[in-house]
């Protein structure tokens, strides 16, 4: 057995949060965008790209399908992100797309380049099923071949024509993925009951400035036309939602004043809405992508949360209102219907000495005035942090360990939480089988 080192984060909670913190950019746009900058002739430069663990995967594994290394292809600059490739091969590194669930996107791309792709069934955070027959119908109905064998997903295309696909649910990855696969087939494709989340409306933008043509971006219908080339642009990845929502959750609970920028107010409308009913002040101005809020003492619980499809309320912010909902005044009955197994939270927070209680497909939360300190597990990415916000309310210690899953979604959280007064370390520990 040998050595491997566990990141761990310790926090001390109790303490209000103050002051002002400029947003990252979106994991959940720089992610598909990076797999579109393969559709592109020449570099491309995205700045404000997160500097996070699933976007190191993906560019891994983008220089590794486009013949480039750190030196001669995509890396981290001063000015962004960098990315460039010199041919593109279908088969890209097995062990990689094991590791994220975001490997999948790669699909369309290397169908509408290299003409097939050769991957496994892509892993990431176990938090549902996550099939991908929407990804492989949608693909055949552009005129691609796609065969599972041994595990493996292998897809054939050729030339892909424009076709029409209706997605049974709206999708975002497989929406992607049809997007890359359609901006450079022959003729025009129609997608409809199309996922109208914001990631997608980027999507779209980056590929418009790169000379795609795509209409209806964040409504249910696309439709898109096949360009013969589409070339490598300067594109700045907006801010992220979810740590955006997060971070005013880790405020409604540990209370305080924090001013959020770099952020587009309007995508987090659903999640404002219900901070608001739980008593939080909160201010938003569009015209500088600014957000404040402002809580005070023990929230009021919203008593019903059901989790959908942009613009309903994301199942990325569930876990950080489950925490938020352990110390609100009433219960909150808890149901996400996007992904049947993201309830883990709820067990880690009980450890805490939170009320949790079930029914049928629902977890129900009871808030309660304090819960204690303990050791609690990240099982996923919103788990992680939905843990570490909780952490902030409550007085004494207590360590979240398995934080490389929260460092796939957030640069930084202990730096940014700690900007805002939280007293929150990280503790490298090295993991010896003996004395785990
Ligand atoms: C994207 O995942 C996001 N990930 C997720 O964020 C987000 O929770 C999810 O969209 C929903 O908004 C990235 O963008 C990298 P889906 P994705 O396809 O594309 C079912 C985070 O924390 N489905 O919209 O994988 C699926 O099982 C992550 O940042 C099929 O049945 O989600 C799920 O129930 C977690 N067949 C529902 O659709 C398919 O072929 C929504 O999944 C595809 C999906």
């Amino acid at each position: 057995m040998g050595f491997g080192f566990v990141s761990e984060l310790e926090v001390r909670g109790g303490r209000r949060l103050e002051g002002t913190l400029m947003l990252q950019g979106s994991k959940n746009s720089a992610l598909p965008i990076m797999a579109a900058t393969l559709l592109l002739d020449g570099e491309t430069l995205l700045e404000d790209c997160p500097d996070i663990l699933d976007v190191r995967e993906m560019l891994a594994i983008i220089n590794g399908v486009g013949g480039c290394n750190e030196e001669t292809g995509c890396c981290f600059t001063g000015e962004g992100l960098r990315l460039f490739h010199n041919r593109i091969d279908g088969v890209p590194d097995y062990e990689s797309c094991m590791r994220f669930r975001a490997s999948s996107i790669l699909m369309g791309a290397l169908l509408a380049t290299a003409g097939f792709f050769a991957m496994p069934y892509p892993g990431g955070c176990k938090i549902g099923r996550r099939p991908l027959d929407y990804h492989i119908e949608g693909f055949k109905a552009l005129g691609a071949r796609v065969e599972e064998k041994d595990g493996m997903l292998v897809g054939y295309a050729g030339q892909l024509k424009g076709g029409f696909y209706r997605f049974p649910y709206p999708s975002v990855g497989a929406l992607e993925n049809l997007l890359l696969a359609a901006v450079k087939a022959d003729g025009e494709s129609v997608f409809e009951n199309c996922a109208r989340e914001p990631e997608i409306v980027d999507l779209c933008d980056f590929l418009i400035k790169a000379g795609a043509s795509v209409d209806g971006a964040g409504t249910d219908t696309i439709r898109v036309k096949g360009a013969k080339r589409l070339n490598g642009i300067r594109y700045r990845i907006p801010g992220d939602r979810i740590v955006a929502g997060t971070y005013m959750a880790a405020c409604a609970i540990a209370g305080g004043n924090v001013r959020l920028g770099n952020i587009e107010p309007g995508r987090l409308d659903c999640i404002t809405d219900i901070l608001k009913k739980t008593g939080c002040h909160v201010f938003t101005d569009g015209r500088i992508n600014e957000i404040i809020i402002m809580s005070d003492g023990r929230r009021k619980a919203v008593n019903y949360l059901e989790t959908g499809p942009y613009p309903g309320f994301s199942t990325d912010m569930q876990p950080q209102m489950m925490a938020l909902a352990a110390f609100s005044i009433g219960s909150c009955r808890i149901k996400d219907r996007v992904f049947e197994s993201r309830y883990r939270t709820a067990w880690e927070l009980e450890k805490l000495g939170a009320d949790v209680g079930t029914d049928g497909d629902s977890v129900i939360i009871t808030g309660r005035e304090s819960l204690h300190g303990g050791v609690v597990n990240a099982t996923d990415l919103r788990c992680g942090a939905a843990l570490v916000i909780a952490a902030l309310g409550i007085h004494g210690k207590t360590v979240i360990t398995d934080c490389a899953y929260i460092m796939r979604g957030y640069e930084d959280i202990q730096r940014d939480l700690e900007q805002l007064g939280a007293d929150i370390l990280w503790r490298i520990k090295e993991e010896n089988a003996g004395n785990r």
